[in-house]
C-alpha cells in the first residue's frame, strides 16, 4: 500500500492534480506533507495481508475432502507444542490433591512443620507452572484459531466464485450465507478453544485416574464401578441425542437466513403486494422452528448435566461410607481419603465442561461437514485438462446440432429432435428474437459458456468453447444480462467493472454513448456518484444503460445483448440505437431483441420458438418468406 505519486508531487494541487483526485474521488489532491510521514507510519504498522494464491484452474485446486485432520496437518508441529504445554498444564493442576495428601500424612499428622512449608511451596510452584502454560497455551491456539479461520474463509469464497452459474440458481443465497456466518464461527469456537480444552479435559480424566489407581487400587476401582456404568450410559444417550439436536438448530438457522435475505431483497415486491402481515407471519414460523431445535438442543444438555452431577454425589457418598470404613481399618490414610474426595469433584468438573466441549465440537463437526460438502461440489462448466489460451478471435460462431435442458430430462434447445444449428460470421450482428421462454437467453448463456450443451458443439474460430481456457475466452466476450447488477461503488467504478485500468475520460466517454450524459451531468458527483447496493437508486432504464456502458469500455470481440434495452423509452432507445451502431461496427454480436426496431437493424436475424431455430435471413427474407417473423412485422406496422 502506498499514496503514489499525487502525495510525492505537490502537495496541494495545481490543475492537474485535482484533476487526479477528482477521479479517485478525493476531496483533495494526496496527503499533505506535513501528514504523510505519520500516514506511512500508520500504515506501516497496519498488518500485512498477502495477497492470497488462489488457483481456479480445474485441475491445480485442492479436491481432497475438508477433514479435521488434513486442516490441522499443517500446523501440526504448532500443535504439538499447545499438547505439551497442556499436558504441563494438566499435571501441575492435578498435583494439588496428592500433595495435599502429603501435607496431611507426613506433615500435619506427624507434625513436622518443616514439611509443611515444603508442601506449601511445591503447591505454589505447581499454581505458578499451571498459571503460565495455561496462558501460553489459549495465547497459542487463539492466535492459530484465527489464522485457520482466516485460511478456510478465503478457500470457501474462492471456491463460489469458482463455481458455474447454476450453483447459484440452485442454491440459495442465504444458504450459502450461513455457509461463511454461523458454520465458520462454529468451527470458529471449536479452533480457537475447544480443541485443546477437549484434549485438556481428557487429559485431566486419565491423569486422576491413574494418580486414583497409584493411591489404592481397590478403592480406586470400586469408586470407578459405582460412577463409570451410570456415566457411560448417560454419555452414549447424550452423543446421539446432542449430535440429533445440533444438526437440526444448523438447519433451522439456515432457513432463518435464507428467509431473511429473500425478504431483504424482494422488499420492494412484498410492499406493494401487501405480503408484510404474511412476510412476518412466515419469518415468525421459520424462527420458531429455530427457537424449537435449540430448545430440544438445550433440554438435552440441561438433562445430561445435572444428570451427572447427581452420579458424582453418590460417588462421593459411597467413597465416604468404604473410604472411611478403610481408614478405621488402617489400610488408608486420612491424607489418602482427603485426596480421594477432592479428585472424586474434580473427576466430576471436567465431565461438566466436557458437555459443553462436546457441544461446541458437535457444532463444529456438523459445520465441517456442511463445508466438506460445500468444497466437494464440482463446478458442472470446467476446462478440459489440455484448454489452450484462446488466441485473439476473429469471432466466427458456430453452434452445431446443440441440444441443451437445464434439466437434462427436460430439453429447452433442441426439442424437436433435431440439434440447434446456427453459424454467425465474425463482425455479423444477428437478432435473435421469439416468444419469451423460447430459449433465447439460453442461447445467449451457452454461447458465453455459462452452460455447456448436453449434446453438438458450440465454438469460436473453430475453437470448441470446451477446449479453451475460461479467462482467456471470457476476456473476449462482453455480456449485457437481462437484468444487470450494479455494485456499490460509484457510477464510474461500476463501468469501469470489466476493465479497471480504464482512464476517468474514457469511462465518461463510454457512459456518453449509451446515452447516460444527461443522468451523470444531472449528479451533483457526476461519475463519482455513488450507486447502492442492487442498484435501487437507479431506474432500470439507466442500469440498463450503466450495463451497455460497462460491456463497451470492456470493447470485447464478441459482444451478447440479452434484452438489453428493453427498459428503455423509445428516446433514449433511439440514443442507444445510434451508440449500438458504433460499437458493434467490426464485432461479432448476437443481440436479443425484444423490439422489431432492434431486431431489423441486424444483419441478420433468427427467430427461435420453443427451443428450435424456425427461421433465419435478413429482414427482407424474412418478410418475404411470409412466416412468424413476417406476421410480427405486420402486426408492429400496424401499430406504428
Ligand atoms: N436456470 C434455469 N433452470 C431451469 N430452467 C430454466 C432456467 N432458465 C431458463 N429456464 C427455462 O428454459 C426455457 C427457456 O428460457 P430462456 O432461454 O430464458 O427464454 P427466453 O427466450 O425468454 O430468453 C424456459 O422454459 C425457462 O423456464
Ligand atoms: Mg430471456
Amino acid at each position: 500500500m502506498s499514496f503514489g505519486g499525487p502525495a510525492a508531487g505537490s502537495p496541494f494541487g495545481g490543475p492537474s492534480a485535482s484533476a487526479t483526485s477528482a477521479a479517485a474521488g478525493l476531496p483533495f489532491a494526496g496527503v499533505p506533507t506535513e501528514l504523510a510521514e505519520k500516514a506511512k507510519e500508520i500504515l506501516d504498522q497496519e498488518p500485512d495481508h498477502p495477497t492470497p494464491d488462489i488457483p481456479f484452474s480445474q485441475a491445480d485446486y485442492d479436491r481432497r475432502p475438508l477433514t479435521l485432520r488434513r486442516f490441522l496437518e499443517p500446523h501440526r508441529f504448532g500443535l504439538l507444542g499447545a499438547i505439551v504445554l497442556v499436558v504441563l498444564e494438566t499435571l501441575a493442576l492435578q498435583a494439588g490433591p496428592l500433595l495435599t495428601q502429603v501435607g496431611i500424612d507426613r506433615a500435619i499428622v506427624p507434625r513436622d512443620v518443616n514439611m509443611l512449608w515444603w508442601v506449601g511451596l511445591a503447591y505454589l510452584a505447581s499454581i505458578v507452572v499451571n498459571t503460565l502454560s495455561s496462558y501460553a497455551r489459549i495465547a497459542y491456539t487463539g492466535r492459530l484459531g484465527e489464522k485457520l479461520m482466516y485460511e478456510l474463509r478465503v478457500r470457501v469464497f474462492s471456491h463460489f466464485q469458482r463455481q458455474s452459474l447454476d450453483f447459484f440458481t440452485d442454491e440459495k443465497t442465504g444458504r450459502l450465507m450461513t455457509r461463511m456466518t454461523s458454520d465458520i464461527d462454529a468451527l470458529s469456537v471449536l479452533f480457537q478453544d475447544g480443541l485443546v480444552s477437549l484434549a485438556v479435559q481428557g487429559l485431566t480424566l486419565v491423569v486422576i485416574t491413574v494418580v486414583m489407581l497409584f493411591l489404592n487400587t481397590t478403592l480406586a476401582l470400586i469408586t470407578l464401578a459405582v460412577v463409570m456404568p451410570g456415566m457411560l450410559l448417560l454419555t452414549v444417550w447424550f452423543r446421539g441425542a446432542s449430535e440429533r439436536g445440533y444438526n437440526r438448530v444448523r438447519d433451522r438457522i439456515a432457513d432463518v437466513l435464507a428467509d431473511l435475505s429473500e425478504s431483504l431483497a424482494g422488499m420492494r415486491v412484498i410492499t406493494s403486494s401487501n405480503r408484510r402481515r404474511h412476510n412476518v407471519i412466515n419469518h415468525a414460523n421459520v424462527v420458531g422452528e429455530h427457537r424449537d431445535a435449540n430448545v430440544y438442543a438445550a433440554s438435552v444438555g440441561a438433562f445430561y448435566g445435572p444428570a451427572n452431577e447427581a452420579i458424582g454425589v453418590i460417588g462421593q457418598a459411597v467413597l465416604l461410607l468404604i473410604g472411611g470404613r478403610m481408614v478405621l481399618d488402617g489400610t488408608l490414610t486420612v491424607g489418602e481419603l482427603f485426596a480421594f474426595l477432592l479428585y472424586l469433584t474434580a473427576f466430576f468438573a471436567p465431565i461438566q465442561q466436557l458437555v459443553q466441549l462436546y457441544n461446541a465440537y458437535q457444532q463444529g463437526q456438523a459445520a465441517m461437514r456442511k463445508l466438506r460438502d460445500l468444497l466437494l461440489t464440482e463446478p458442472s462448466v470446467v476446462e478440459s485438462p489440455g484448454a489452450l489460451e484462446l488466441p485473439p478471435v476473429e469471432g466466427n460462431i458456430e453452434l452445431r446440432n446443440v441440444r441443451f435442458g437445464y434439466d437434462p430430462d427436460e430439453p429447452v434447445l433442441g426439442r424437436d429432435g433435431r440439434g440447434l444449428d446456427l453459424s454467425i460470421a465474425a463482425g455479423e450482428t444477428v437478432a435473435v428474437v421469439g416468444p419469451t421462454g423460447a430459449g433465447k437467453s439460453t442461447v445467449a448463456k451457452l454461447v458465453t459458456r455459462f452452460y455447456d450443451p448436453d449434446d453438438g458443439v458450440v465454438s469460436i474460430d473453430g475453437h470448441d468453447l470446451r477446449d479453451v481456457t475460461l479467462h482467456s475466452l471470457r476476456r473476449q466476450l462482453g455480456v449485457v444480462p437481462q437484468e444487470p447488477f450494479l455494485f456499490n461503488g460509484s457510477i464510474g467504478d461500476n463501468v469501469a467493472f470489466g476493465r479497471p485500468d480504464a482512464t476517468a475520460e474514457e469511462i465518461e466517454d463510454a457512459c456518453r454513448t449509451v446515452g447516460l450524459g444527461e443522468l451523470i451531468d444531472r449528479l451533483p458527483d457526476g461519475v463519482d456518484s455513488i450507486v447502492h447496493e442492487r442498484g435501487s437508486s437507479l431506474s432500470s432504464g439507466e442500469r440498463q444503460l450503466l450495463a451497455l456502458a460497462r460491456a463497451f469500455l470492456a470493447r470485447p470481440r464478441v459482444l451478447v445483448l440479452d434484452e438489453a434495452t428493453s427498459n428503455l423509452d423509445l428516446r433514449s432507445e433511439t440514443i442507444i440505437e445510434r451508440a449500438l451502431d458504433v460499437v458493434l461496427e467490426g464485432r461479432t454480436a448476437i443481440v436479443i431483441a425484444h423490439r422489431l426496431a432492434t431486431a431489423m437493424r441486424a444483419d441478420r436475424i433468427a427467430v427461435v420458438d420453443n427451443g428450435v431455430l424456425t427461421e433465419l435471413g435478413t429482414h427482407d427474407e424474412l418478410v418475404e418468406l411470409g412466416g412468424h417473423y413476417a406476421d410480427m412485422f405486420a402486426t408492429w406496422s400496424s401499430h406504428a
